[in-house]
């Protein structure tokens, strides 16, 4: 009789991609660092490889990730200088089959967003759980907004057919560690996410919305049978 293989839990998933993820990282790079759980993962194993003498140096997207890593060793650079980065390894809520992404769970999507630009390869790593057919509801997207007028940008998106509540924490209002706040906007199946983002970015008062698109170069996906890569055709 044969013995069922065990699931894995989705943070088991998660641990298993970020591992898969170092094995990229290669000595003297410059790392773009995201934000998350699975980035948690990531950091714990690329800790383990400095502390055995592989030199990298890492941009941060938060002030959490800014120090895990430090109590980690491993080097960061100033966010004041022109970065260079190689590398830049995120998880995600949402991959879709072209490889488009809703990030921002953790409210850290503007400066995700511009350390993956700045990369010259983005890896994603996630569980297999964010992997969907359409981006979209049930997960909500995550729009990083200005707290100066916030009630009229909201208004501008509940204009457009969409419930768009301010993301809270504790009962307080969510502030992003640029001082901004997140609305979490209801959307259905997001067909044409570059024509939204478009959209959305053209909104006054919104800084930068949750979706990725056509940025991820490589997406590692862990399940129960194992990893899956899937490349960019870019
Ligand atoms: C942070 O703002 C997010 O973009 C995260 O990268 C995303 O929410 C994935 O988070 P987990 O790795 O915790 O699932």
């Amino acid at each position: 009789m044969s013995v069922p293989t065990p699931s894995l839990t989705p943070d088991q998933q998660k641990a298993q991609a970020a591992r898969n993820a170092v094995e990229y990282i290669q000595d003297g790079q410059i790392l773009g660092l995201g934000t998350g759980s699975t980035v948690h993962h990531f950091l714990t194993a690329l800790g383990q490889r400095v502390q055995d003498g592989l030199r990298v140096r890492g941009v941060p997207t938060s002030q959490a990730t800014a120090t895990y890593a430090t109590q980690l060793g491993i080097p960061l650079l100033d966010s004041n200088e022109p970065w260079d980065i190689d590398v830049a390894i995120d998880g995600a809520d949402q991959v879709d089959p072209k490889l488009n992404l809703i990030k921002g769970g953790g409210g850290a999507l503007l400066r995700e967003k511009i350390v993956a630009r700045a990369a010259r390869k983005f890896i994603v790593i996630v569980d297999e759980a964010k992997q969907r057919p359409y981006l979209g509801l049930p997960f909500p997207l995550p729009v990083e907004i200005l707290s100066f007028g916030w009630r009229t940008t909201q208004r501008h998106l509940e204009k457009m057919g969409w419930l768009a509540p301010r993301r809270e924490q504790a009962g307080q209002p969510f502030v992003t560690d640029n001082g901004h706040y997140i609305v979490d906007v209801h959307i259905p199946d997001i067909v044409d996410p570059a024509a939204l983002e478009i959209t959305l970015l053209q909104l006054p008062g919104v800084v930068e919305c949750g979706l990725f698109v056509q940025m991820a170069s490589l997406v590692i996906t862990a399940s129960n049978e194992g990893i899956r890569l899937s490349q960019s055709s870019k």
